[in-house]
C-alpha cells in the first residue's frame, strides 16, 4: 500500500497573504492526520514565504505521524534540522524566484558535499531522501551519497498527463524507481499529483510513499479538508498494487 504524505505549505501560503494567523498549517496537519495522512511535509525555504520557524516547531511537537522536513541543503537548515528532529529530510533544490520547486536537485553536480551532509543527518537520527528528477544518472549518484531515500520528481509527468508525452514520462519514473530498487534506495515521489494523475502512478512498484499539497489543498478550499484528503487516501488505497 502506498501511503500519503500530506504537504501543508499550501495552508501556509494562504496565511500569508494576509501575514496573519489564520489559516493555521498546523490545524491542517492534525485534520490531515486524522483523515488518515500516514505523514507531513513541510517545505521550510530560506525566504519563509510559507512555512515558518514557529510551524516546523509545532508540527515537530504536535503531530502523530511522521515529519517529513523539506529544505534546501544549506548550513542554516542542516542547524534547524538537527535542532528540530524532524522523521525524515527531504533535500530539494531552492531558487527564490521560482513559484514552486521546479526540477530534481542535481546531485551529480555536488555529490561529495552531499554526502557529508547526510552523514551529519543521519549520525543525529534523521533519515534523509533527496528529491531528484528520474534519471538514472541522478539516482545513482543520490545512492552514492548514502541517503535512504529518493523522492521522485512527478513534475514533468504531471504537465504530460493526458498529451503524447505522458508515457515517456512515466516510463522515466517507473525505470527510474526500478533502478533506485536495485541500488538499495528506498523510493517516494511527487510533485504536480492530482486526483486523476495519481491513478498511473500506483502502478509503479516499490513506491512508498506519495507527496501531495497543492491538488489536496485547492479541493479543500471548497469541499473541506477532511474530505479531501480522504478521498486523495480512498485512491492511494485502492489503486495501489
Ligand atoms: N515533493 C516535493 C519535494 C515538493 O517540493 C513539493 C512541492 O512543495 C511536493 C512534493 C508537493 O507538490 P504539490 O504541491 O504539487 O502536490
Amino acid at each position: 500500500m502506498v501511503s500519503l504524505g500530506v504537504n501543508i505549505d499550501h495552508v501556509a501560503t494562504i496565511r500569508q497573504a494576509r501575514r496573519g494567523i489564520e489559516p493555521d498549517p498546523i490545524a491542517a496537519a492534525i485534520i490531515a492526520e486524522l483523515a488518515g495522512a500516514s505523514g507531513i511535509t513541510a517545505h521550510l525555504r530560506e525566504d519563509r514565504r510559507h512555512i515558518s520557524d514557529r510551524d516546523i516547531k509545532l508540527l515537530k511537537q504536535i503531530i502523530n505521524t511522521r515529519l517529513n522536513l523539506e529544505m534546501a541543503a544549506t548550513e542554516e537548515m542542516k542547524n534547524i534540522a538537527i535542532e528540530t528532529m524532524p522523521y525524515a529530510v527531504t533535500l530539494v533544490p531552492e531558487k527564490r524566484e521560482e513559484v514552486t520547486t521546479e526540477g530534481g536537485l542535481d546531485v551529480i553536480k555536488q555529490k561529495d558535499y552531499l554526502k557529508a551532509y547526510t552523514k551529519e543527518l543521519q549520525n543525529h537520527g534523521i533519515i534523509v531522501s533527496i528529491f531528484i528528477d528520474p534519471e538514472f544518472d541522478q539516482v545513482k549518484a543520490a545512492s552514492e551519497t548514502g541517503a535512504e531515500y529518493i523522492e521522485l520528481h512527478t513534475g514533468q509527468y504531471a504537465e504530460a498527463f493526458n498529451t503524447a508525452e505522458e508515457n515517456v514520462a512515466f516510463k522515466n519514473l517507473e525505470q527510474a524507481a526500478t533502478y533506485a530498487v536495485e541500488l538499495n534506495l528506498r523510493v517516494n515521489a511527487g510533485h504536480g499529483l492530482n486526483y486523476n494523475n495519481v491513478k498511473r502512478i500506483l502502478n509503479i512498484k516499490n513506491i512508498e510513499e506519495l507527496n501531495i499539497g497543492h491538488s489536496i489543498i485547492s479541493k479543500a478550499v471548497l469541499v473541506g479538508l477532511d474530505t479531501a484528503v480522504r478521498d486523495m487516501k480512498n485512491i492511494l488505497d485502492s489503486f495501489s498494487k
